[in-house]
């Protein structure tokens, strides 16, 4: 049966047009390309479409890094590969990145052609893998700032120091929709929500890539990881996701139509399998949707090993060869192989054969070089040391401070228990108060994170930073738990008895990917019980949730007087919790995820009306905390909720605005958050859904007034013939406590308000 649907894909494959992109008029760069490609060999092609990892090109079994000269002209002489990647162990000092980089572009520019290699890393949260970088809180915290422009502003100073490093391409904004709690990279993605995505996504592309992706301070941004990764059935990593085709466009390609507006010039693909169809593989995915319906011309890069997974893990493929054929055919330009060179040796072969077609050989290398000129590589192939004075500076490290500021959570303050007062005692306790690893998380010094206490030199944990706020001698610290096992509990009880309060710090070590994941979201029983022991004491309890997911913490939390969400907040976390706790700074951060209550009820906000349950349903839509929840140590009042015109006509702008006041005692800032509501619709509506926001500063007593302007299109959905519109009808606008009605009015789609 098998060997029947292998033959009917490759069939369809040679016998599908390769293209159906509308084909743009050539500009000087495409033609530049083109009269390369003309002198290429079928060799020197293929080659460009090859990414090996650094590990290909280093000796093995040293202590440190080092190339091996040898295996790097194998490399460029023999298959001319176009790219390089990822770090070999763990991150290097900016002189071995210059080393690293200044001898792979001598080896390309003895080859033929002197086509230069376009370097790629994982700088996902600033650059994981470059000692002394500005390391940023992930991209779940960062959108939980709900602040734009911090986000951009982040993307501008990662980019700054990924060329620091000299190195061009960097594999990030993770656009993938942060819907399953379980998820090991839920905390690389900007949250659950399809607009915070989308707009997060694309401020931090522009940011990365400049108004000139070729000056000496931008880089390349990858998308990743196109389509529909982030919601496996089972929660677990590259395990198989069910997604119809109306949902996959209505929550998860927004994101990437909007980085592809935004310029993105490179994209990753997918690992895992939808509806049994390996991504890869897909060309309704990577040719017919991707390039005809989105119209993204950069390169499509393949994930780790991915083509050779198709056979291997997804088994759609018989042989390895079959496996290069699909993918090529199906659309992706450049193979992550990572280890070895079958890839060359098969794609040589299937174009020889005539399976995959010249044609589809040009367009992938012509996507390759275009962005190998863009980004300046042909002139300027290894930056220069001295350009970047600023890598790692005060002023890059105050940015990360305040995005982590902005993006810790306050979730509950009974009583107005914080911010504490300076002169107090305090416990810090538990797994997560005195180590890196639960600040920064994966993809921080190594693959895992697991070496930021060592490699994070001079900053500071939750516990240092908090010494360093109050002095050492206010401060007991006993771990009472190591991340699932308790340890010396006693001695964190007795402690307690003579602090003012407790700082529980709970939550997660790093991974990711797969080593991240877990079969129950409830947090190890260990840590409950050291919160259950600490309650006894009947000392306040600030519990801080330091952790990439969220995991359940309900009887833990039942316990505590205040409850802070500070995700993985980076390098500067510490310092910034410090603040919050201690009254420096006032929290704005807002949930970029809703927080569950059990373990297996985890709807994301924008349930269907039906999730919600019966008024008299116990077991309906109840998270611990919902998506958007955010305390300040001010307070805000909302009022005057208005709009322009109660019937918004097509082509019509409706303009929403709401006035908000500080009123408590402190400057603060205020994430205003827009939902709409669609009454009826032909496919059952979303409770709510995020519209809009705007991050505002507030002295006490200020007000100010906050604009928003919709048309149709932000009200629009998916219908059943998975076309995007808006149906006529009923809607609500909601901002805070204040909601106002409108009806929007189409003349092209009927209107459902009412009536079915
Ligand atoms: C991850 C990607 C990453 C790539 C290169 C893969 O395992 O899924 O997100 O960019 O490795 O390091």
């Amino acid at each position: 049966m098998r060997r029947v649907f292998l033959n009917l894909i490759g069939f369809a494959v040679l016998t599908i047009p390769v293209l159906v992109q509308a084909q743009k008029p050539a500009d000087a760069l495409d033609k530049k390309v083109d009269a390369l490609i003309a002198k290429m060999t079928l060799e020197e092609k293929v080659g460009q479409m090859t990414e090996v990892t650094l590990d290909v090109v280093s000796k093995s079994n040293v202590s440190t890094h080092q190339l091996d000269l040898d295996k790097l002209k194998e490399a460029i002489m023999k298959y001319h590969v176009g790219s390089i990647l990822n770090v070999s162990g763990f991150a290097y000092d900016r002189k071995h990145w210059y080393d690293i980089i200044s001898q792979i572009q001598n080896e390309a520019g003895k080859d033929r052609l002197k086509i230069p290699v376009i370097y790629g890393i994982d700088a996902i949260h600033g650059v994981t893998y470059t000692l002394g970088s500005t390391l940023f809180p992930q991209e779940i915290a960062m959108a939980a700032t709900f602040n734009r422009d911090i986000v951009h502003k982040a993307g501008e100073i990662t980019a700054y120091e990924t060329r620091a490093s000299y190195i061009p391409w960097n594999y990030s904004p993770v656009l993938d929709l942060g819907k399953s709690p379980l998820w090991p990279r839920i905390y690389e993605t900007f949250g659950e929500d399809p607009y915070l995505v989308k707009t997060m996504g694309a401020a931090i592309i522009t940011g990365y890539q400049g108004n000139n992706v070729g000056d000496k301070y931008h880089v390349a941004a990858c998308m990743k990881h196109y389509l529909g990764y982030s919601y496996p059935l089972s929660g677990k990593d590259r395990t198989p996701a069910w997604i119809p085709d109306r949902y996959m466009r209505e929550y998860f390609l927004p994101p990437f139509a909007e980085a592809v507006k935004a310029g993105a010039k490179t994209l990753m693909i997918n690992s895992g399998e939808i509806n049994g169809v390996p991504i890869h593989a897909s060309k309704y995915m990577l040719t017919d949707v991707l390039r005809g319906e989105l119209h993204f011309d950069g390169i499509a890069v393949t994930d780790w090993r991915d083509i050779q997974y198709l056979h291997d893990r997804h088994h759609i493929a018989a042989t390895q060869k079959d496996a290069v054929m699909m993918a090529v055919n199906a659309g992706v330009d450049m193979s992550m192989v990572p280890y070895d060179y079958t890839f060359f040796t098969y794609l040589v072969e299937l174009v020889k054969e005539g399976k995959v077609p010249m044609s589809r050989i040009n367009q992938a290398v012509h996507r390759i070089l275009k962005v190998k000129y863009e980004l300046g590589l042909f002139e300027r192939p290894v930056g220069n040391p001295d350009d970047y004075p600023k890598f790692g500076s005060d002023e890059f490290r105050n940015v990360s401070l305040q995005a982590a500021t902005e993006a810790i959570t306050l979730l509950k303050n009974n009583n107005n228990t914080l911010p504490l007062k300076k002169g107090i005692k305090v416990l810090v306790t538990g797994p997560t108060a005195n180590t890196m690893r639960s600040l920064d998380g994966g993809w921080s010094y190594n693959w895992q994170g697991e070496m930021a206490d060592k490699l994070a030199v001079g900053k500071n944990t939750i516990l240092k930073s908090i010494e360093q706020k109050i002095g050492k001698d206010n401060v007991t610290y006993q771990p009472g738990a190591s991340f699932d096992q308790l340890q010396n509990i006693d001695d964190a009880v007795n402690a307690a008895k003579n602090a003012d309060a407790i700082i529980l710090c709970l939550g997660e070590l790093s991974y990711t990917e797969n080593v991240g994941n877990i079969d129950d979201l409830s947090l190890p029983v260990a840590q409950t019980q050291l919160a259950l022991e600490l309650a006894k004491t009947g000392k306040p309890i600030i519990l801080v949730l330091a952790e990439g997911r969220p995991r359940i913490v309900t009887d833990a939390e039942s316990h505590s007087a205040a409850t802070i969400m500070a995700y993985l907040s980076g390098n500067e976390g510490g310092d910034a919790l410090a603040n919050i706790l201690f009254g420096d700074a006032n929290p704005s951060g807002r949930l970029s995820i809703t927080y569950p209550r059990y373990t297996n009820s985890l709807n994301n906000y924008y349930r269907k009306n039906l999730e919600n349950g019966n008024p008299d349903d116990k077991h309906g839509y109840n998270p611990l905390y919902e998506f958007g929840t955010g305390l300040s140590y001010t307070t805000f009042n909302y009022s005057n909720l208005h709009i322009n015109k109660t019937e918004l006509m097509d082509g019509e702008t409706l303009t929403v605005s709401v006035e908000v006041k500080n009123t408590g005692s402190v400057e603060g800032k205020d994430a205003v958050l827009l939902y709409t509501s669609q009454m009826y619709a032909s496919i059952a509506p979303d409770f709510k859904r995020l519209r809009a926001y705007n991050k505002i500063n507030l002295k006490p007593g200020e007000t100010k007034t906050v604009t928003f302007k919709l048309t149709s299109k932000d009200l629009a959905f998916v219908n059943d013939v998975s076309k995007t519109v808006t149906e006529g009808g009923d809607f609500k606008i909601m901002i805070g406590d204040q909601s106002i009605s409108f009806k929007y009015i189409s003349n092209t789609v009927p209107s459902r308000t009412g009536r079915l």
